[in-house]
């Protein structure tokens, strides 16, 4: 059953630039699908449209049973409470310290400030962060930066968390580390799309997608190779 849905998506940008073009991708409940290309080839844009920061030009993108062309200031809220984003430029709060950060989505959400506490050292502690709780980020690494921007990303439990290029500024060993808390969350039954230019972080893959110049070029899998 897709969970996500694109049929013939395509996505322009003020000033006639076509992002993407024809997109046509079926993404199942539960499923690691990772979205590759080089720098311009759409995978930023394809994530945003997922996210529903940006609306398709042309085409029908479903996402969760919600039709993103009909998205509205109602219909919004909902579709974020499923979505985990880990985006390149939602950077963490840097007057607030580790908790504060991680507990800020949910109190948007109405949660109550224990009850925001309690979670936020729940998804902390999964990401290996508990000691660090009143840290403030700038005395973190990039690495731990990136896993608490993790514990923000999943406090709230999403059924999909979509990661634009989650270890770009880490190095092998702190990028794999994330990958690895990515990829236990999809253990767990969450959907899961990360973007990336790193060919290392693809070679255990279940579903590589690709993209180039806003046409998906092929569909790479496990087992088998399809030119789209
Ligand atoms: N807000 C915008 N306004 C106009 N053009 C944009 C905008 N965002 C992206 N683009 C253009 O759309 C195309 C796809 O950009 P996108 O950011 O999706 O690529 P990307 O694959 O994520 O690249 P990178 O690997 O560098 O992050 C590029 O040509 C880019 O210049
Ligand atoms: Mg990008």
């Amino acid at each position: 059953m897709s969970i996500i849905s694109f049929s013939h998506v395509s996505k322009k940008y003020p000033g006639e630039v076509l992002a993407l073009s024809e997109i046509s991708l079926e993404i199942n409940e539960g499923e690691l699908v990772f979205l590759t290309g080089p720098s311009g080839a759409g995978k930023s844009t394809l994530l945003k449209l997922i996210a529903g920061m940006e609306k398709p030009s042309a085409g029908v993108l479903q996402v969760s049973g919600q039709d993103m062309r009909k998205l509205n200031r109602t219909t919004l809220p909902f579709l974020r409470r499923k979505l985990g984003l880990i985006m390149q430029q939602q950077r963490l709060l840097f007057d607030r310290d580790v908790v504060t950060n991680v507990m800020l989505p949910l109190i948007i959400g109405g949660a109550t400030l224990q009850e925001a506490h309690a979670r936020a050292c729940i998804a902390l502690e999964r990401v290996g962060m508990q000691g660090k709780l009143l840290a403030m980020p700038k005395t973190l690494s990039g690495g731990e930066q990136q896993r608490v921007s993790i514990a923000r990303a999943v406090v709230h439990k999403p059924r999909i968390i979509l990661a634009d290029e989650p270890t770009a500024t880490l190095d092998r060993e702190n990028g794999r580390m994330v990958l690895e808390m990515l990829e236990a969350f999809n253990r767990a039954g969450v959907t899961c799309i990360i973007s990336t230019h790193d060919e290392r972080l693809l070679q255990d893959a279940d579903r590589i997608v690709e993209l180039l110049h806003g046409h998906l070029i092929g569909i790479r899998s496990a087992d088998s190779e399809v030119g789209a």
